[in-house]
């Protein structure tokens, strides 16, 4: 039995506006595919393959060979996709045969704490084989049509805010069922547009099972400058 992780870094991070790719923006003086990465082997996971952008490939590798967190770790950097779908099932081609649980986690998360890592890790063990962390949505969410002329959007539903769920990384599968669900819904992956947006909906495209289990607040995805505040804020109350 190996766990194994994807870490998905290959995103150009343009909401950030840094100039460099988001994964490589730094958090405490450590970039976030970094902050990532330990967490995820101080979670008990030995293999990680990183999807990075091809430009940035090797000094993501330089990196994290070089952190004395990840001494221990087995970790692989593999150019990333058009899509955070193709990056994915880029990074999972390169995962070594003997992992049979894989943790698909997103570098923008890079706070996601060792206890949710762990968390998702044994319910995939104790059989569920989708599960995802989520947390309650505290904000109506509204389903619209497309814009107007003016730009206005028609409202068309309000699902019951209860039955809602934000979800986030890292998502926890069965290796055998996440390898057939990115090999079903592959020709998605060629552009954001029709790619899917995490790895349960490829699943689920599938008609299996997904489970959510309890998600933590400190797994923000760091996607904007106020993000990475915020961030900085937890790490230091985590530091405390
Ligand atoms: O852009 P967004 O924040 O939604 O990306 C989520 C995650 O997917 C990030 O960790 C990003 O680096 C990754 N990604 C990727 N390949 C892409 C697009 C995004 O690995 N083509």
């Amino acid at each position: 039995m190996t766990t194994g992780a994807v870490l998905t870094a290959a995103g150009s991070g343009s909401r950030l506006a840094a100039g460099i790719p988001k994964a490589l923006v730094l958090l405490d003086g450590a970039a976030l595919v970094l902050h990532a990465a330990r967490r995820l082997r101080l979670a008990g996971v030995v293999e990680i393959v990183v999807s990075a952008p091809a430009d940035h490939s090797a000094s993501v590798l330089d990196l994290l060979s070089a952190d004395s967190v990840l001494r221990e770790a087995r970790i692989t950097v593999v150019e990333g996709g058009a899509s955070r779908q193709a990056s994915v099932a880029a990074a999972l081609a390169a995962l070594p045969a003997a992992v049979d649980v894989v943790l698909v986690h997103d570098a923008a998360r890079a706070l996601a704490p060792v206890s949710l890592i762990q968390r998702v890790e044994a319910a995939v063990r104790s059989g569920h084989d989708a599960v995802v962390p989520g947390l309650p949505v505290t904000d109506t969410v509204k389903r619209v049509a497309a814009a107007n002329a003016d730009g206005a959007e028609l409202v068309r539903a309000t699902p019951d805010r209860s039955t809602l769920r934000a979800v986030q990384t890292p998502q926890g599968f069965a290796r055998d069922l996440l390898d057939r669900a990115h090999a079903a819904g592959a020709e998605r992956a060629a552009s954001e547009a029709s790619a899917a947006t995490d790895d349960a909906a490829l699943v689920e495209a599938l008609d299996r099972p997904v489970w959510v289990v309890q998600g933590d607040v400190a797994a923000l995805k760091i996607t904007t400058a106020q993000d990475l505040l915020v961030a900085e804020l937890m790490l230091r109350e985590e530091a405390r």
